[in-house]
């Protein structure tokens, strides 16, 4: 696979032809030589035997299927704004297949669906050292429908969108890029970088009703807003009033 648009965006990209997860080689690597992976630096595969989701899941795909994109960040935002690079990643990809005629919308925290049916998974992870993050992100571009591996999937061929590994990598780093060097602009204030506008200008989830599942009980209700920390905001009515939930404390994230 040659990617020399996405390539021109990034310090390093470096392709391989099959790995077990890139968010977790792109980690090894980079713990293991830093100065050999300067930021924003990429590591790609259409071919990952064992991706990873958030909460120990699974993210599968046949070979050739899905591209496996990871990528290191070292942007200077202060640590406990770090978690808004996930969604920011989120959005990016979501606005980068808007771009390319796809209608994506985001579901909070870590999902692109198309027609209600995920075509991407974010999953975002800090490096041991503490100064970067890795981001990772799964894109069915070219899975038939009939080979996709979970019935909530969908791909890009199947849905008649674009399927070039280098007009969709490049894109979605184009849209990242940007977020995130708007993000350090502004010293990691999501209001002020225009990040938490364009986060909620893209979800799926804003003004829908939810059922979250944390791991001591279910909140139900409407969700209203993205707070500045990134929590979800259900509006549990005028008894339950209104909670934030933090992607660390939700296991699901289901339409009511
Ligand atoms: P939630 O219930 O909050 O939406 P989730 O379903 O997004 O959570 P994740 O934590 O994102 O769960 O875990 C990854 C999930 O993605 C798996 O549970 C699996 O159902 C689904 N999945 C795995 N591989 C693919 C794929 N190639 N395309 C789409 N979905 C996939
Ligand atoms: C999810 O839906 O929970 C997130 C899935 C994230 C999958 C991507 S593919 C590239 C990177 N490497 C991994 O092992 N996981 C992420």
């Amino acid at each position: 696979m040659e990617l020399p648009r996405a390539a021109a965006l990034v310090a390093r990209l470096e392709v391989l032809d099959e790995i077990g997860s890139t968010n977790t080689e792109l980690v090894r690597r980079v713990t293991a030589d830093p100065a050999a992976w300067p930021a924003p630096a990429v590591l790609l595969t259409d071919h990952q035997t064992a991706g990873r989701g958030r909460l120990g899941r699974s993210w599968s795909a046949a070979a050739g299927d899905s591209l496996a994109i990871s990528v290191l960040l070292r942007p200077d935002v202060p640590t406990q704004r770090l978690g808004w690079l996930s969604l920011a990643a989120g959005a990016a990809m979501t606005e980068a297949l808007n771009g390319l005629g796809v209608a994506a919308r985001a579901k909070w925290p870590n999902d692109v669906l198309i027609d209600g049916r995920k075509v991407c998974g974010v999953l975002a992870e800090a490096l041991p050292d503490g100064a970067g993050v890795v981001i990772g992100a799964g894109l069915n571009h070219a899975a038939d429908r009939a080979a996709l591996p979970v019935p909530t999937a969908t791909s890009l061929a199947a849905e008649g969108g674009p399927t070039d590994p280098d007009l969709l990598v490049a894109a979605y780093l184009e849209r990242l890029l940007a977020r995130v060097n708007d993000l350090a602009t502004v010293g990691g204030d999501p209001d002020r970088s225009g990040l938490r506008d364009a986060v909620r200008a893209v979800s799926d989830t804003i003004g829908r009703r939810v059922r979250v599942l944390r791991a001591d009980e279910a909140v139900t209700g409407e969700a209203i807003d993205i707070d500045v920390e990134g929590r979800i905001v259900v509006d549990r009515g005028p008894i339950g009033g209104l909670l934030a939930c933090a992607t660390g404390d939700v296991e699901h994230l289901r339409y009511e």
